[in-house]
Parts: structure tokens; C-alpha cells; sequence
């Protein structure tokens, strides 16, 4: 059976809150517990530099989201449970993308807009107070999915566009220097609730209205207790539309005891008895984790030993990636026959091969075009194309070429002085056969 490789990250910024533990830390403790699947989860703290600049809550907040996903169940024997910062990889493979990366696509961000849109409203200069770091957020996070080879990042519907940048990122990586990343998608979970705050709105730090995870009982209760009810009396009926307490509620019981709480609405329960049972459900379904996340909380050592652990299982993976990364794009050890052979013809060539061969270049040109010449084992120009207004449109090109010869290109290439077309068809025989 063939697995599937989920890869997610967690900016480490705040103390994890009920909407963390049901809309991310409990379904994907869940799914990584499924056969055929094959688990990252990672503790973004490199993404968090750009949104927090006090380093004491940055290293509490990576702490307590680990000893979170811990005591909620996760394995790291069977996850590989990582901190993004023990990785030097990712800031490398971060630098070899931005070199892909058209600036135009980081201006289209949503997150960089928003910035940029709030100081337009209020007058000021666009960029004013935006750094470099969040402008450059989803190459970096590109670089974290990227590294890892993962299929699928499962992700909140915000998160989308920079699932979308990264296959962007990766398709110009593969298409300069040949196929070496793997293409993620977005999972976005559409059973998962969001759970609303104690107001109310979503529960999110950014409104301050959230309940942490691992309150105490009576922090709990107290919390709960403030959770916003319209004024009905004891008696009258009530709504469980747009009652945050009856979603609270629905994400820790089970459907039964919901519809018996729907009943119970209709019959008029008072908010006090809908409160204290809320209570109930919600630490009945902590209780056995919080004793185990101050156990945790307790023992940094044995955290930073698990996360250590982590990063050396994957670095496993992209060290070697790396190494292969660097050399396609030529930081090459020069005594490498690759390096004198190779690299002065095969630009592009990625994979070292024993027999030098013929190879296409796919690049982009100023006018924003999509181009790709042939070029022959010595580096000279057999091919060239005219421009394509998008790379697969380049690479479908080629394919045809491939398997139909010129006459399969439809024109779209341009007379190179010198060069016979027997030449051209050679090369791609010799291509065919070293490929067969
Ligand atoms: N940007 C993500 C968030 O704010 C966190 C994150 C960083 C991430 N790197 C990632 C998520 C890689 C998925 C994959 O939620």
C-alpha cells in the first residue's frame, strides 16, 4: 500500500484553547492514527518570529503546544513530531525557492494585502510597518511542506493560498531544474467544527475570548460561566441556533447526548443547568489529559529530548534532499565530474547521469513568458521554443516533442542558425533511448 504523507505546522504564538484541541490538535491526532498514512506535524517557530517579538512567549507557547499535542494522544514513534528551527534545511531549501519565487506572487498574498490594504485605508505608505519576514511567510512555508516530499496539509480555509504558492513554487523548481518535488494539496476538513468563543465570534486569541485548553476545573467553570446566552427565563424555550454554548457542547458529547440537549433546549432548560453541563462534558473529556500535560509542563527536558528525537528522523529525509537540491541548481563540489562534465551542458539536468546526454532548459523570460531550448551535450543550442504563457503549456510542449519529433511542435519554436534539423531529431533519439 502505497501512504500518503500528511505534513501540518503550528505557528508558536499563543497557548492552545478548545478551538485548537477540536478544529486541529484532535482530528489530526485522529488521523494519525489511520493506516496508509504518514505523519509531520511541526512546531512553526521560525513563522512565529514574524508575528511575535517577545522570545519568552515563543518558547513558553512551543512548550505548551508540544505538551498539548502530546497529552491529547499524539505518538511521536508514529508521527514525526518536530520543531521547525532544529531543521537548517528549511531556511537553505527557503532561499533556493525565493529564487524561483516571481515577487508578483508573494504581492498577491492574502495575508501581505490585508497589511498593505489597512495602511492604504488609514493613509499611510503601503508597505509601512510590514517586514520582510511577512512578506516572505509562504516561501518559507513552502520550503516546510516542500522539504518533507508531502502530498496533503491539512489546513484551515485561510491557509489555502499558501498551499496553492507552494505547488506554484515547487511546478518552477521542477520545471528549471527537473522533477524533484512532490506537488502538496490543501485538506481542508469540512466536519470539523468552529468552535465560537465566549462571545459569541469564532474562538480565537486575536478576540480574546477563548477558553485554554488546560484550565483548571475551576477556571473552566468560571470561564464557562461567562459564555454569552440571550435573557431567557428558566421555562422558556430556546434556540440552539447561534447559541455558542450548544456548539461548545456538540464538540464534546456525542450526537445522542446532543439531541438531548436539543430537547432540552425546547423544554425550556435554564442557562445555569446548560452551563454546568457543558461543564461536565468539557472535563470529562480534559481531565484525563490535563494530568498528563502537567506531567509534561513539568519536565521540559523530557519535551526537548522528544522534539530532538524528531528532528533528527527528519532530517533523515532532507539532508540528502538537500544535497540533491543543491546540485541541481550547481552548488556543486567542484572536483565532481558532475560539476565540469555535466554542469557546463546539462543545465537543468538535475540528476547526474553517466552518459552525457541532450538536455532541455525551461526557464521564464522578462516578458513573463514561459520558454525551454534543447541544447546538446556540450551545451549548445539545438531548440528554441517561442513563448508559452504558462509552464505546463511549456512542458506539454516538450512532451509532444518528444514523442513526435519537430513536426509535433506545431511551429512553436524558433530557426537556430546552424543547426540541421537531423541534429535535433539525433538528440531526441538519444534522449529516447537513454530514457528507455
Ligand atoms: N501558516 C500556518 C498557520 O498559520 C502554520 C504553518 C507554518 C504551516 N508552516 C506550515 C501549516 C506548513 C501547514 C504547513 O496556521
Amino acid at each position: 500500500m502505497s501512504t500518503t504523507r500528511y505534513l501540518t505546522g503550528i505557528t508558536t504564538t499563543g497557548t492552545p484553547h478548545l478551538g485548537n484541541f477540536v478544529g486541529s490538535i484532535r482530528p489530526s491526532v485522529a488521523a494519525s492514527l489511520r493506516p496508509g498514512v504518514q505523519s509531520f506535524y511541526f512546531l512553526a517557530d521560525y513563522h512565529a518570529l514574524v508575528k511575535c517579538e517577545d522570545p519568552a512567549r515563543i518558547q513558553r507557547s512551543t512548550l505548551e503546544i508540544s505538551a498539548s499535542w502530546l497529552a491529547a494522544g499524539l505518538d511521536p514513534d508514529k508521527v514525526v513530531f518536530y520543531r521547525q528551527s532544529d531543521i537548517p534545511e528549511i531556511p537553505e531549501l527557503t532561499w533556493l525557492l525565493t529564487c524561483v519565487t516571481g515577487k508578483g506572487l508573494l504581492n498577491r498574498a492574502h495575508a501581505y494585502k490585508a497589511s498593505v490594504d489597512k495602511n492604504q485605508e488609514a493613509g499611510r505608505e503601503s508597505d509601512d510597518g510590514v517586514t520582510a519576514g511577512l512578506f516572505m511567510y509562504p516561501v518559507l512555508m513552502a520550503a516546510d511542506i516542500l522539504a518533507f516530499k508531502a502530498h496533503k496539509v491539512p489546513v484551515g480555509r485561510d491557509q489555502v493560498q499558501h498551499i496553492e504558492m507552494a505547488r506554484d513554487m515547487g511546478a518552477s523548481f521542477n520545471h528549471l531544474y527537473g522533477e524533484h518535488f512532490v506537488l502538496p494539496e490543501a485538506a481542508v476538513d469540512e466536519h470539523v467544527a468552529t468552535l465560537p468563543g465566549l462571545d459569541g465570534r469564532k474562538m480565537s486569541k486575536s478576540y480574546d475570548n477563548t477558553i485554554p485548553l488546560f484550565s483548571s476545573r475551576a477556571q473552566l467553570q468560571k470561564l464557562i460561566g461567562g459564555i454569552v446566552t440571550d435573557s431567557r427565563a428558566p421555562g422558556e424555550p430556546k434556540d440552539v441556533e447561534g447559541s455558542a454554548l450548544f456548539q461548545i457542547y456538540q464538540a464534546f458529547a456525542t450526537p445522542n447526548e446532543t439531541a438531548a440537549l436539543r430537547q432540552q433546549y425546547a423544554d425550556g432548560i435554564a442557562w445555569g443547568a446548560a452551563k454546568e453541563l457543558l461543564l461536565e462534558h468539557v472535563d470529562a473529556v480534559i481531565a484525563p489529559m490535563r494530568a498528563r500535560y502537567e506531567a509534561l509542563m513539568a519536565d521540559p527536558e523530557r519535551i526537548e529530548a522528544t522534539l530532538l528525537a524528531g528532528a533528527e528522523r527528519a532530517r533523515a529525509l532532507a539532508t540528502p534532499f538537500l544535497r540533491e537540491l543543491r546540485n541541481a541548481v550547481g552548488l556543486r563540489d567542484l572536483r565532481s565530474r558532475v560539476a565540469q562534465t555535466q554542469g557546463a551542458s546539462a543545465f537543468g539536468a538535475g540528476v547526474p547521469s553517466a552518459k552525457r546526454l541532450p538536455t532541455f532548459k525551461q526557464y521564464r523570460e522578462q516578458d513573463g513568458k514561459f520558454y525551454f531550448k534543447l541544447l546538446d551535450a556540450d551545451g549548445r543550442l539545438l531548440l528554441q521554443s517561442t513563448g508559452f504563457d504558462a509552464p505546463k503549456e511549456a512542458g506539454q510542449a516538450i512532451a509532444a516533442l518528444k514523442r513526435g519529433g519537430l513536426a509535433a511542435l506545431a511551429g512553436q519554436h524558433l530557426p537556430v542558425e546552424g543547426v540541421a534539423e537531423s541534429e535535433v531529431g539525433a538528440a531526441l533519439t538519444a534522449l529516447a533511448e537513454a530514457a528507455a
